[in-house]
């Protein structure tokens, strides 16, 4: 008996101090690199109804309020969001776009098939003048993508005289006749959209040349509009493209080069938005942290070229791709959107800000409508999404200072395959405030974490969280705050420690004043 007593006991004390546990140290005083805030850019493209009914509902035949035919709950909510900048047309679409078919009086204005999305006409009635527009309205960046897989080089330069030349030009004085005198001086630019599949299925050796080419006459109209081009970048693990664009095009002739990943369960079998097992759930989340490796890999490619690290990894579409809701269109790539999204959104932006180095945009797809978005839409009806929740709770890291840690964290285990449990990302912000955001991916387990605070001291606590009962909870038009932002009050801060457990599959967000 009293050897079965000691051996409990023994278990019992041995349980208890291997509880599952994540240690994260910050290291307050090394913080150096800015976060820079269009790691938290969105894109837009003609797909859908991402522009159409989902953020442009024209100005007549609507009952849905509007100015200029952008609807005001929408852009409401984008301009809350704190959108840093705007990704626009495509995506695939942007190798199709000819934008002077999309200015000038409306009803004249030549149709398209959008032969990418759906193979539906396009009347081009939202067209440069449009997306700038949103763009002032909501306070994001314009970031335009040239079309440079079916358009001419004088097409782009055409363009980007169009939006940035002052005066004196032909397609100045055309922008002046349709309405709009002064510049929008936009910096901005993509030069094509995946070169290597639907923006021309180039060779990394050709598409090199091509970017040179077209770069040349994309004109820096003055030193206030100097551009920042982006090359087109490489799909996921395709490491030969970026180290050939590094090789092969001068530095200064660019300023960012593009990546591209997709959290995908199986291209051929994407599975459902909100119908998922664990199995699925796990997928996404290994597609999701495969982020880390693929911005390590492509940043130590670029650091052999460019050890200043003077261009920008720019990772211009990322987010969960899954099959479309029952009884839409296949083309216009329309989900659902669960707390499994919140769960990449949390990873992927603690991942972007620990290397705010070398990654300084990223855009996630898409916007509204599409994909992973932020908002949905239904006629008159809106909702936010739990990834819009996640992206807003985050955006105290916008320009804000990275602050460096060290985490060591559980992992999170289905059928012998592990990920870490626990992501976490600090900064530090303009008034001295540190800001932690903490993701637990756990399907089941919540997770105990102790932060301790090295370098400087924080007397004030508070935090916001967003969590819900199951995995697959998702926000509807008819209850449409089913998952939204809370107060987190399970922080205890003593002695430079800070204490707290986070529920599975839920983000904290928390704020520490000195
Ligand atoms: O976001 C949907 C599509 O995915 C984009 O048009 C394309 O760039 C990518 O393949």
């Amino acid at each position: 008996m009293k050897k079965t007593l000691l051996t409990i006991f023994v278990l019992l004390f041995w349980a208890k101090i291997t509880v599952a546990q994540t240690q994260i140290t910050l290291n307050t005083d090394l913080a150096k690199t800015k976060i820079n805030k269009h790691i938290y850019g969105h894109f837009a493209e003609h797909l859908g109804h991402c522009i159409y009914g989902g953020m442009y509902v024209g100005e007549s035949n609507t009952k849905i309020p509007n100015t200029n035919g952008l609807r005001n709950d929408v852009i409401a909510a984008l301009k809350d969001l704190k959108v840093p900048n705007l990704r626009w047309p495509g995506g695939c679409f942007a190798d199709t776009y000819q934008w002077k078919d999309g200015i000038g009086p409306k009803p004249n204005r030549p149709k398209m098939v959008n032969v990418w999305w759906g193979g539906v006409t396009e009347d081009n009635s939202f067209g440069t003048h449009d997306f700038l527009d949103l763009c002032e309205k909501i306070g994001a960046e314009p970031y335009l993508a040239g079309n440079v897989g079916s358009g001419s080089v004088k097409d782009l330069s055409d363009w980007v005289t169009y939006v940035n030349n002052p005066s004196g030009s032909p397609m100045s004085e055309l922008r002046k006749q349709n309405g709009r005198e002064k510049p929008w001086d936009v910096k901005l630019w993509g030069v094509g959209n995946e070169a290597w599949g639907c923006g021309g299925n180039m060779t990394a050796e050709h598409y090199a040349n091509v970017y040179r080419q077209y770069a040349t006459f994309m004109t820096d109209w003055s030193n206030s509009s100097k551009l920042f081009r982006i090359a087109s970048g490489a799909n996921s693990g395709d490491y030969h493209w970026t180290e050939t664009l590094m090789k092969n095009i001068p530095h200064n002739m660019v300023s960012g080069i593009a990546l591209h990943h997709y959290s995908v369960i199986d291209w051929n079998n994407k599975g459902g938005a909100t119908d998922f097992n664990e199995f699925q759930y796990f997928r996404i989340m290994e597609e999701a942290f495969k982020m880390e490796d693929l911005v390590t890999r492509h940043s130590t490619i670029m650091d052999k070229y460019d050890p200043e690290k003077k261009i920008a990894l720019i990772v211009d579409e990322w987010g969960g791709w899954y099959n479309v809701e029952a009884g839409t269109n296949p083309g216009f790539l329309y989900q659902q959107n669960t707390m499994r999204d919140a769960m990449i959104a949390g990873l992927t932006l603690n991942i972007f800000n620990n290397h705010a180095d070398r990654v300084r945009g990223a855009n996630v797809a898409q916007i509204v409508n599409v994909l992973q978005s932020v908002i949905l839409t239904n006629e008159e009806k809106m909702l936010l999404t739990p990834t819009y929740h996640v992206m807003k709770m985050y955006n105290v890291h916008q320009d804000a200072t990275l602050v460096p840690l060290n985490i060591t964290t559980p992992n999170y285990e289905f059928q012998g395959k592990k990920l870490p449990a626990l992501s976490a990302s600090a900064s530090k912000d303009a008034t001295g405030a540190l800001n932690i955001s903490l993701t637990n991916i756990d399907y089941s387990k919540a997770h105990e974490i102790v932060i301790n605070l090295r370098g400087e001291d924080f007397t004030k606590v508070s935090g916001t969280t967003l969590t819900s009962p199951k995995i697959n909870d998702y926000n509807t038009f008819e209850v449409s705050n089913k998952i939204a932002v809370k107060e987190f009050k399970g922080a205890k801060l003593e002695k430079g420690q800070l204490k707290l457990s986070i529920p599975a599959f839920s983000v904290v967000v928390l704020n520490l004043k000195k």
